[in-house]
């Protein structure tokens, strides 16, 4: 169990904090520090991740497209989203753990919306859930935090909304900078503890980091926000074709995926796998 934390982070740096929490993102935002988040959708890459030392491990709904092939996030399911965050949680030991309340389990009502914070909160073990919610939606991120529930939010491009944002759109351009900066105020004025930017211009995302007093996530916002999100398979080269411009791939596990699967096939085929080593004798 990690060491009981008063309400203030302590001054340790990230690497040596052992569990990371809210205060700990708080605390880089007003010492100009820098945080890290991935998305993690299993046990093992939540492990490797943890081990590596993302500060936040986000259960985004992205499972929709990156597990399940789905076109979009909207058929993902509050069900679908404990039972991958449960795995998320049991493979992590310092990490944050962020979870997406998915398409159509928060937007009825701030009734609904804690319901289902509540379940993924009870049911995970999670630290936080997110909300793809601005000014509309205030309210009931308001009710979730009232709850006691770590609230992220989430602006800019929300992929729940793709259709209403007509498509996959750069957002917070011209006049739209001075909504981002509405939506922005509201869910921090709400309790929000963090709030992702995606797919925001770069100015915009700088206006609403110097406005706030709470750290933003930038995915496809420049490089001024306090931390910054990326999807595993597209920073990690899983998944491939053509990527959105804000993704670096740090590697490329297709490729390396496929060429060791490919050795393995032609192993069985001429018998050269398994060797001696891998049977039993006896
Ligand atoms: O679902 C997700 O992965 C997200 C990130 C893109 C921020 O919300």
């Amino acid at each position: 169990m990690s060491a009981p934390q008063s309400g203030s982070a302590s001054a340790r740096p990230f690497a040596e904090v052992s569990r990371m929490r809210t205060l700990h993102l708080q605390r880089a935002k007003d010492s100009g520090e820098k945080f890290s988040m991935l998305t993690s959708y299993d046990v093992l890459t939540a492990g490797i991740f943890d081990a590596a030392g993302v500060d936040v491990l986000l259960v985004g709904d992205s499972l929709g497209n990156t597990v399940l092939g789905h076109e979009s996030t909207l058929p993902v399911t509050l069900d679908q989203m404990i039972t991958f965050a449960a795995a998320v949680v049991r493979g992590t030991n310092r990490a944050l753990v962020v979870v997406d309340l998915p398409f159509g389990s928060y937007e009825e009502s701030p009734e609904q919306a804690v319901r289902s914070a509540v379940r993924v909160m009870r049911e995970t073990g999670a630290h936080a859930v997110k909300l793809e919610a601005g000014e509309a939606l205030a309210g009931h991120v308001a009710a979730v935090v009232r709850a006691g529930i770590p609230v992220m939010g989430h602006i800019g491009f929300t992929p729940q909304s793709e259709h209403a944002l007509g498509g996959f759109r750069i957002q917070g351009r011209g006049d739209a900078a001075a909504q981002l900066r509405r939506d922005a105020l509201a869910v921090q004025d709400a309790g929000c503890f963090a709030v992702v930017l995606e797919m925001v211009s770069a100015d915009a995302a700088r206006d609403v980091e110097q406005k706030l007093t709470i750290p933003t996530v930038g995915i496809g916002a420049g490089n001024v926000t306090t931390g910054q999100v990326l999807v595993w398979q597209d920073m990690l080269g899983l998944r491939t074709g053509t990527m959105p411009r804000f993704v670096k791939q740090y590697a490329q596990l297709a490729e390396t995926a496929h060429d060791a699967v490919a050795q393995y096939v032609a192993e069985v085929r001429s018998g050269a796998f398994p060797g001696e080593e891998h049977s039993y004798r006896g």
